[in-house]
């Protein structure tokens, strides 16, 4: 798994810095590169890529997609360290972009990160259709704003220090991370035109497994240590964090996500 992932953020980072040479110049690029290479598991490349290949998709269609989803991946992650939303100073075991550049260019080379996203779907090089392409970039804008990333951050913050319903908490963590996973694991079905219950059944997978995802993180968070995590833990806690561990208990946490596991190969 780890050498796949190796090859995985190789191939990827080796597309998205020939796209960006091709680009005309900017101040911007210095601290975008900073957010988008700066490491990261590409995790979510690696589930778009292993459906993908169940449908037969060309790699190279795969990895350009894959950073697509990592553009979006790094700028909510400059975005969500920034001092107005989790104040984090550290990340993938380096200074947050915003240590480094400064807030505000912190948040435009986030900003340009999430365009450019649409810029690599919408390019020429993308061997696709245009209907194809379209649908695509409907999907992913959906999975990043008010319905997914941008409104599930929302509730992360507004929901700090309130107890708040698990069914509400799992909704934020479906939004703020398992919207993204969706898009993953339904663009090889986009690409394949297959029918809307299909795509329905995997977007559902992808909430789950985005779920799932996200429950580690935050057990990471409770009981990890930071210099594996590359960040520092323990911060959901003295942030007041709704999560399912500050909810029912780290055991109960770790019971909900066995489940989910079994929910999930079950799909
Ligand atoms: C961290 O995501 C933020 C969450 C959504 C939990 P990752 O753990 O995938 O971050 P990197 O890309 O590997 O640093
Ligand atoms: C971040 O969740 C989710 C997104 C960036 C969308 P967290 O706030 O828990 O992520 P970390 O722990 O800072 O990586
Ligand atoms: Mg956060
Ligand atoms: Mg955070
Ligand atoms: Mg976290």
């Amino acid at each position: 798994m780890q050498k796949k992932l190796n090859k995985i953020a190789q191939d990827t980072n080796f597309f998205l810095k020939r796209f960006v040479k091709r680009q005309k110049k900017s101040e911007l690029i210095i601290p975008m590169k900073y957010g988008l290479f700066s490491g990261g598991k590409k995790i979510r490349s690696k589930i778009l890529i292993d459906i993908g290949s169940i449908f037969k998709i060309n790699y190279k269609k795969l990895i350009i997609l894959g950073a697509a989803v990592e553009c979006i991946h790094a700028y909510s992650l400059i975005h969500d360290d920034l001092p107005c939303m989790d104040n984090d100073s550290i990340r993938r075991g380096k200074p947050s972009t915003h240590i480094k550049f400064g807030e505000s260019t912190a948040v435009l080379a986030g900003n340009s990160l999430l365009t450019m996203a649409f810029e690599i779907l919408s390019h020429k090089d993308l061997n696709l259709s245009e209907k194809i392409k379209i649908s695509l970039i409907n999907k992913i804008s959906e999975s990043s704003g008010h319905l997914g990333i941008a409104g599930g951050q929302y509730l992360d913050l507004s929901f700090e220090y309130k107890k708040v319903s698990k069914k509400k908490i799992i909704e934020m963590e479906i939004k703020k991370t398992g919207k993204l996973f969706s898009f993953c694991c339904v663009a090889p079905l986009i690409i394949k035109k297959k029918n809307k219950n299909e795509i329905k059944r995997f977007e559902n997978i992808g909430a789950d497994i985005g779920l799932l995802f996200q429950l580690a993180d935050d057990l990471i968070d409770h009981k990890g240590n930071s210099i594996t995590a590359g960040k520092k833990t323990g911060k959901d806690k003295k942030k007041g964090k709704a999560t399912l561990i500050s909810l029912l208990g780290y055991e109960n946490t770790i019971k909900y996500a066995d489940k989910l596991i079994f929910k999930i190969n079950n799909e």
